[in-house]
């Protein structure tokens, strides 16, 4: 029977890999994950007081359908978060998603046609070209310096075509860990706006930032045409709850977009209900769990990174934000990064990701490690990833 084209070609490296680590544990060796960025898999749960309000929620009665743009005080709430981010913006300029998935494809849906291109940083979270492609686009990537944490602004220049509509950041970057600063920010920003592009910034892992201050790019856009995604996975500890957000802010150059995009929300209906006072509850409780999770996983970052250098053949520049490390692998003696990534989780149980998976162009040569285990579980892939090289 027919499949479309379209669907045939979607890839995501990161979930796709773990087919090989099931193979690797049928064999009856243990498999470390270093995989999946996803800190409830790894002891990090949300606080009482959240999990409560799902609970409460639920015998309540709140399990109907929601409005499709979300409950207003949730919509406050995130708008008042964003605020202090520098993001001017009330609860009328949220719509509320399945997490910021939902909320990529549908900003994606809104703006792509066929043959549009949209510029992603290299290397770039891999559903941002899946959904480019899906809706008939090419995605573009653009080069960043993963040492000093800038964009290439003259390769964004260069890039740029009649056919370009959109620039997508994403600040926390994953897989890199970079954080763009506020000049890198203006920047984009202006290159944009020459340009008539969109800006859409992904500030999914906003709070989790290790060395400086994070910079949102609410505080540098004034009124160019700016879409934040955000959403509850990371920072929050709600990934399975599946919830997020698009915020726009009030550029002019938006209007259109946003008569448009919000009949997409409403012809899926609605975002889970109960979830919702969850996330209101996360917002509004207590914050000391974020800073807590944040200091812990900072201390895993500093162990894997010093290891990582430590190892003759890999180099890895220090995530300023996330919870990923992208080494590269010099000399590679095994061909391509998908092949060491392979060889390293059948001969010692090691799960990465590689980093073609996160766009050829600038992954290539490099892997992905997730540093949300405990630093005993971190410690000992590190090992084996040392033997590995040195074999
Ligand atoms: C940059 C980025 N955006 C979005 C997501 C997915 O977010 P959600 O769980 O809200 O769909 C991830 C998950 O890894 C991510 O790294």
């Amino acid at each position: 029977m027919k499949v479309s084209k379209k669907v045939v070609g979607v890839e995501y490296a990161i979930r796709d890999i773990v087919l090989a680590a099931r193979k690797v544990q049928q064999k009856g060796m243990k498999v470390d994950y270093l995989n999946i960025g996803d800190p409830v898999q790894f002891g990090f749960q949300p606080p009482n007081n959240v999990k409560q309000a799902l609970i409460d929620a639920i015998n309540k009665g709140e399990n109907y359908y929601s409005t499709s743009e979300g409950l207003e005080e949730l919509r406050d709430e995130i708008a008042k978060k964003e605020n202090t981010k520098g993001l001017s913006i009330e609860a009328d300029d949220i719509l509320v998603t399945n997490g910021v998935s939902e909320g990529l494809e549908m900003v994606i849906s809104s703006i792509v046609d066929e043959g549009d291109e949209v510029l992603l940083p290299g290397p770039y979270y891999p559903p941002y070209a899946s959904y480019v492609k899906l809706h008939g686009g090419i995605p573009i990537e653009f080069a960043v310096d993963l040492e000093n944490s800038t964009p290439d602004i003259e390769d964004i220049r260069k890039k740029i075509s009649s056919k370009t509509v959109a620039i997508c950041l994403i600040s926390p970057n994953n897989p890199t860990g970079v954080v763009f600063n506020e000049n890198s920010l203006r920047e984009l920003v202006n290159i944009a706006n020459q340009n008539n592009l969109y800006i859409i910034c992904d500030e999914i892992y906003d709070q989790i930032i290790f060395d400086e201050k994070f910079v949102g790019i609410g505080k540098v856009a004034d009124d160019s045409p700016v879409i934040v995604l955000n959403g509850f996975s990371k920072v929050h500890l709600m990934s399975g709850w599946r919830i997020g957000y698009i915020a726009f802010n009030h550029s002019s150059k938006l209007d259109e977009l946003r008569e448009n995009l919000p009949k997409l929300a409403r012809v899926r209906i609605a975002t889970n209900l109960p979830v919702q006072y969850a996330a209101l509850e996360s917002l509004r409780g207590p914050q000391d769990y974020i800073t807590k999770f944040v200091s812990e996983i900072k201390k895993r970052r500093d162990l894997v990174v010093k290891r990582l250098n430590e190892i003759p053949g890999l180099s890895c520049p220090n995530p300023k934000g996330a919870f990923y490390a992208f080494p590269k692998i010099e000399n590679n003696r095994f061909g391509s990064d998908k092949e060491f990534v392979t060889k390293l989780l059948e001969s010692k149980g090691v799960l990465t990701v590689h980093g073609s998976g996160f766009g050829k162009q600038y992954g290539s040569d490099h892997f992905r490690l997730v540093y949300l285990p405990s630093l005993e579980t971190l410690d000992s892939a590190m090992t084996k990833i040392e033997e590995f090289v040195n074999q």
